[in-house]
């Protein structure tokens, strides 16, 4: 792969080099190494203990091969997970990945991309991880989009066939997105419909957080196994609380203080955004805590209402300015109205997060070999 931090990160290691060889190689200290795992650990919902778990398991993971499809999409997800900014920890690891196939970020161009996919997939049958974005075009036997002479969905299917597992990164692969919105002129549908005999985490967002596809990437490397995933095959530690729960407006929602318009008096005072079509209380993503651009803030804390980016359909669902309860008049609408999504949904969240926390806490001390303190449900 080649990106503008690649310079500053340096060589990539060789295969047969680990990821702790790599990063020591790198002048990452052991010291730099455990916070990072003491980070990943709490951003993935386990308790500290696991961090242990994940060092040793960074530590030793040698480079994962990973292929990555871009069909009808934007290239906001690749932009999303290179980010600008000093090459961090998150960086080099993703750096270790040995990505063997990317349409943006790769030097090789048509048949030498295509012969380095199938080697890679030669080579690694059966430990290969697929990450895709964009939707995949079904109509008319998929003209719309077509890589090296053949349609999106024979390169899925034939570059899944011997993977270990697919990460749909994105809402155009996890739902459909905007190429799948009304009329969908091209048939898009997710991965998740095509792909049925594979485990395939859905990393929703438009584009996704960073740290929860990079977080993801270090789970599966630490402990060769899938995280928890929610109903919508999402991992619960980034996406197990709504937008709503975690808002730092839930005061102002609580109180009844709600901005009518984004250049009135409640606005600037930073009342809740939900009459202006704040969609948080139906939207499930760690937007509120692990914000954007390196936790600098995220939608709601510039001014703006969540948009519902990362559920499905939120293209469709009814008018971004329009609040939830309103929204039931729209032929596409959102569930429910925000009150009794936001009751609903907080204690529901707050019981998932809660059943999360002790099945990640017992993996986790299983995989450290440490005994697991169960919090009460
Ligand atoms: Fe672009 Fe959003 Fe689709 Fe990602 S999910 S490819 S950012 S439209
Ligand atoms: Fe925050 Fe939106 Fe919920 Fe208001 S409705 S508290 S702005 S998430
Ligand atoms: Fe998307 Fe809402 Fe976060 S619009 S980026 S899920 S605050």
């Amino acid at each position: 792969m080649s990106d503008k931090n690649a310079a500053a990160r340096g060589p990539v290691a060789p295969a047969n080099t680990t990821l702790g060889e790599a990063l020591s190689d790198r002048g990452v200290s052991r010291r730099t190494f455990l916070k990072f795992a003491s980070y990943t650990a709490s951003i993935l919902a386990l308790p500290p203990t696991a961090a242990t778990a994940i060092a040793q398991g960074l530590a030793n993971a040698r480079r994962q091969s990973v292929i990555w499809l871009s069909f009808q999409e934007c290239t906001g997800c690749t932009e999303s997970i290179t980010r600008a900014g000093t090459p961090s920890i998150e960086d080099l690891i993703f750096d270790f990945i040995s990505l063997d196939y990317h349409h943006t970020l790769q030097n090789a161009s048509g048949h030498a991309a295509e012969e380095a996919r199938h080697t890679a997939m030669r080579e690694n049958a059966g430990e290969y991880i697929v990450v895709v974005d964009g939707s995949v075009p079904l109509k008319d036997d998929g003209i719309y989009s077509t890589i090296a002479g053949i349609s999106n969905l024979q390169m899925l299917e034939e570059t899944v066939r011997d993977a270990f597992a697919v990460i749909s990164v994105g809402s155009c692969a996890a739902f459909g997105g905007i190429p799948g919105a009304y009329p969908n002129p091209t048939g898009a549908v997710p991965i998740s419909e095509i792909i049925t005999d594979k485990p395939v985490i859905n990393i929703s967002g438009c584009p996704p957080i960073p740290e929860a596809m990079t977080g993801t990437i270090a789970y599966l490397l630490s402990f060769a196994a899938l995280p928890e995933l929610d109903h919508l095959g999402r991992p619960k530690a980034f996406f197990g609380e709504a937008i709503h729960d975690r808002c730092y407006r839930r005061p102002f929602y609580e109180r009844g203080m709600f901005a009518k318009s984004f250049d009135d008096e409640g606005a600037r005072q930073g009342w809740c955004l939900y009459e202006v079509g704040c969609k948080g209380p139906v939207t499930y993503n760690a937007c509120a805590t692990l914000k954007w651009n390196n936790g600098v803030s995220f939608p709601i804390q510039s001014g703006h209402g969540c948009l519902g980016c990362s559920e499905p359909g939120f293209w469709d669902m009814g008018g971004f300015y329009k609040p939830l309860s309103t929204a039931k008049n729209d032929p596409l609408k959102w569930a429910g109205g925000a009150a009794v999504a936001g009751a609903a949904v907080g204690a529901t969240s707050a019981f998932a997060a809660r059943s999360l926390r002790n099945k990640s806490l017992k993996a986790a001390a299983a995989a450290a070999n440490a005994p697991a303190t169960e919090e009460k449900e």
